[in-house]
């Protein structure tokens, strides 16, 4: 590996929001997140096409991106035709789609999402205060955004500590599936995502500097050594 080159990065992720009434809310949405809205501007069909940076600190260039437009009306009329062929939400549903539902409620990570590591876990827990309280009383917003946490899985005192004194993470009882870290995830119908094309998932996560063993580093060699390590010092 050359230590002088730069890393590729991911340049942008552009998404739809599902119609021309829609798309204020859905950019609202993305502010309320925390992003930084950056050349939005209205496209010769009328419709806005978004552009926001992640995070205010991004450099505002090529990467850190995430574009949101209108749906296009072919790809509307595919979603509403599979809806219809599959009685989404009718009560002779498809069998599958009832199914994928169910693992989609039990598992945002199911299926297709999106993820923004946070480098503070202060600014992570004042979104999601924030997520948390339109998403109860919004007139705009209640009903449309999903937010579920992941607490930091057991097992190191010092993470434990914090995660219990936490003012989003304390009552939590689902974990993640690795440790020293924390996941937040927020799914809306705002967005369109997923094979229905009904809804989009984000995830924020946060990962306590300092251990080689985290939520995020799994499976790379050096997790992988840590992770064997750890079950032969236990054998
Ligand atoms: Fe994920």
């Amino acid at each position: 590996m050359n230590a002088q080159r730069p890393s590729n990065t991911y340049g942008h992720l552009a998404v739809h929001y599902r119609n021309p009434e829609e798309g204020p809310l859905a950019a609202r949405l993305l502010r309320e997140i925390g992003f930084t809205e950056c050349y939005s501007m209205a496209q010769p069909d009328g419709n806005m096409f978004y552009h926001f940076v992640i995070d205010e600190q991004a450099n505002r260039g090529t990467d850190r991106i995430f574009y949101l437009l209108c749906m296009p009306d072919l790809l509307r009329k595919l979603y509403d035709e599979m809806h219809r062929a599959l009685k989404v939400g009718e009560a002779d549903e498809n069998a599958t789609v009832t199914e994928l539902r169910k693992m989609q409620a039990e598992d945002p990570e199911f299926n297709f999402h999106a993820a923004v590591v946070f480098n503070s876990l202060e600014e992570l827990e004042e979104v999601v205060q924030r997520l948390q309280k339109l998403a109860a009383e919004d007139p705009e917003l209640k009903g449309r955004i999903k937010v579920t946490l992941n607490r930091a899985r057991p097992g190191t005192p010092e993470v434990d500590k914090r995660m219990d004194e936490s003012p989003v993470f304390g009552g939590v009882t689902r974990h993640t599936y690795g440790p020293n870290g924390v996941q937040v995830f927020v799914e809306t119908d705002l967005i369109a995502g997923g094979p229905l094309g009904d809804n989009w998932v984000f995830e924020f996560d946060y990962v306590f500097p300092g251990y080689k063993d985290n939520i995020l580093n799994a499976p790379t060699d050096e997790a992988a050594t840590i992770l064997a390590e750890k079950e032969s010092a236990g054998a």
